[in-house]
């Protein structure tokens, strides 16, 4: 029996703008297991970002969360208070940021950072919360590990900057990391090397991976279960295999469609781009979110909200009023130069 280690249902987000109320998140229900990698993929702003700061209760000071559930190793974490949050945070889980300055502090060196991570929350002595640095920088990737220990973050380039913060991550060997866009901020060769550093850790530590992405290339070769999600819910969740495989949802497909995948795709193929853009998520908004885009658009589309039905193997799920075999959509791919 797989061991649960995040179980998130019915989470809900609200934030008062000047022009009404907007919803970002709206229902959305998921779950990691131990040593599992759940990849929530989907177009700038459709709520990833936000959904990762909600579970660690982080979100912006006006925002408004609701959830039915939303569980840590079968504790609940909801609403128990900034103290009890923050001895979860960087201790049980740790997130990752896409620009890693974000969280680095300019004034402190790197090995003083990390060991902190650790010192303030376990009962260990600052030589060995420097020992677990210097292991953690080797073992990310970091060569010469103990001269970095006394550098200031500007002094390291960004790829090694991300580097620091898995490793700062990691100091308190966390259940569960939330990696959000980590590598977005960084060279294309770097890309690659980082997120094959997260999968070899959350393999090696045996955590949950949350890891956030628009880029479904990079899914495909990490991901154990995806949730592909488009104006504030999930439209289709599933293993890999099943999204890769057969992608249910018509944005699935399309943004499959946008994307070379290793085997299959063919060389000189045109690549394509979803027209339109997403809707606005301020105020209410009726029937399925993503008519506005999708080639197979019809009137009871427009009518009625759609819920989240399994589709044609079991643990595949889709939001869309046609069958899984009627859903083929033939989108009119503009081809990108
Ligand atoms: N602090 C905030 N105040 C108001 N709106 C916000 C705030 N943060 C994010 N949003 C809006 O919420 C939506 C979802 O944002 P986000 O979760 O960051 O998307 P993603 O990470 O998928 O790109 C976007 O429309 C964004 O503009
Ligand atoms: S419900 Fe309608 S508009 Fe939405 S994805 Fe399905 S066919 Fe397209
Ligand atoms: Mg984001």
């Amino acid at each position: 029996m797989p061991e649960r280690i995040l179980e998130v249902e019915d989470l809900t987000i609200d934030i008062p703008v000047p022009s009404g109320v907007l919803h970002p998140v709206q229902g959305i229900s998921f779950h990691v297991d131990r040593g599992e990698t759940l990849c929530i993929v989907g177009e700038s702003g459709c709520g990833k970002s936000l959904t990762s700061l909600a579970v660690m209760d982080l979100l912006p000071q006006k925002a408004i969360r609701r959830a039915a559930r939303l569980e840590l190793d079968k504790s609940s974490i909801l609403d128990i208070g900034e103290r009890p949050m923050a001895d979860i945070r960087g201790n049980r889980m740790s997130m990752i940021f896409q620009e890693p300055m974000t969280s680095l502090n300019p004034a402190y060196t790197i090995g003083n950072q990390l060991a902190e991570a650790l010192l303030r929350h376990r009962k260990v002595t600052a030589s060995e919360a420097r020992d677990r640095a210097i292991y953690l920088l080797e073992r990310v990737g970091i060569t010469a590990a103990k001269g970095r220990l006394g550098q200031y973050p500007h002094q390291l380039s960004g790829g090694l900057r991300q580097r620091v913060m898995i490793a700062m991550a990691l100091m308190c060997e966390p259940d569960l990391i939330i990696a959000d866009e980590p590598t977005t901020a960084l060279d294309v060769t770097i890309q690659a090397q980082i997120l094959h550093l997260l999968a070899e850790l959350q393999d090696e530590f045996h955590m949950g991976l949350i890891l956030i992405t628009h880029d479904l290339g990079v899914v495909a070769r990490v991901a154990d279960r995806v949730a592909v999600m488009y104006a504030g819910q999930i439209v289709e969740k599933g293993t890999a295999a099943q999204i890769y495989e057969s992608p249910t949802h018509p944005y699935t497909q399309g943004l499959l469609a946008c994307i070379p995948i290793p085997g299959k795709t063919e060389r000189g193929a045109h690549l394509g781009a979803i027209p339109g853009i997403v809707p606005s998520l301020v105020g209410d908004m009726r029937g399925c979110h993503f008519a506005s885009r999708c080639p197979l658009a019809h009137d009871p589309c427009w009518r009625e909200d759609v819920a989240l039905t399994p589709a044609a193997s079991e643990g595949h799920d889709y939001r869309c009023v046609l069958a899984p075999d009627k859903t083929a959509a033939s989108f009119d791919i503009e081809a990108v130069a």
